[in-house]
């Protein structure tokens, strides 16, 4: 690319959902689609960046330049984002991770009970991805999500602020247009002291300016 911004930066990103296993045949899993995540892993690539993608189950491509690791769960995804630490130099959380999975997972493909009209799974949370990433004593520049459907600011900042985070890029997901499944979006971006708007675009565009900023905040950083 001729936008060489980020030559010699690694950047990691986690996209799409996870998938929490029930039994062999089901699962626990979320309307992620992964565009916002693969779209910024193409944004960074045209700024010259080494781009690692921790994807979860999702029905995009990739250019071959780019480093692609496919994962299901949230606990595949916490251990192949840790392992690549040492390595990130920006982590980028882009990811829907299940927040809970089942507590054991039937090794054989659950029966429908005749005898009883209701069943219980019993829940367990899952590993905070970037929050632990963010604890890291190498932890890199760390970029947080926060979808929200009310009080944005508020819930974003105490995300930035209780996972440690460099910055979060907050969207308001009650608004039809844009976020979750949508080919747009729109995004406030919040470091501890500072704010920046993203207008609602193609999540293409939207990739492109969080980029830049994301770029722009890691170098004054570093
Ligand atoms: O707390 P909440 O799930 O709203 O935070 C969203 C941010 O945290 C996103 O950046 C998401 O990718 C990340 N996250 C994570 N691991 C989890 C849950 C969320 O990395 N288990």
């Amino acid at each position: 690319p001729k936008d060489q911004t980020l030559a010699d930066v690694n950047v990691v990103i986690t996209a799409g959902p996870t998938q929490e296993a029930i039994d062999p045949v089901r699962y626990i899993s979320n309307h992620s689609s992964g565009k916002m995540g693969f779209s910024l892993a193409n944004a960074a690539l045209n700024m010259g960046a080494t781009v690692t993608v921790i994807a979860g189950p999702v029905n995009l491509t990739l250019p071959p330049e780019i480093n692609r690791i496919d994962v299901k769960s949230a606990r595949d995804m916490h251990q192949v984002a840790l392992a690549s630490l040492a390595t990130t130099d920006i982590f980028i959380a882009c990811a829907a991770v299940a927040d809970y999975r089942t507590e054991n997972v039937h090794t054989e493909k659950m029966k429908k009970q005749t005898d009883t009209d209701s069943i219980t799974l019993t829940l367990v949370k899952n590993p905070d991805i970037i929050a632990d990433v963010a604890s890291a004593s190498d932890r890199p520049f760390c970029v947080g999500f926060a979808a929200e459907t009310n009080d944005v600011e508020a819930y974003a900042k105490g995300k930035l602020e209780r996972k440690n985070l460099d910055l979060i890029a907050a969207n308001d997901v009650s608004v039809g247009t844009q976020g979750f499944n949508s080919d747009n979006n729109a995004l406030t971006v919040f470091a501890k002291n500072k704010r920046f708007d993203i207008g609602l675009t193609s999540k293409k565009e939207v990739a492109k300016q969080l980029l830049t900023i994301i770029a722009k905040e890691y170098q004054q950083h570093s």
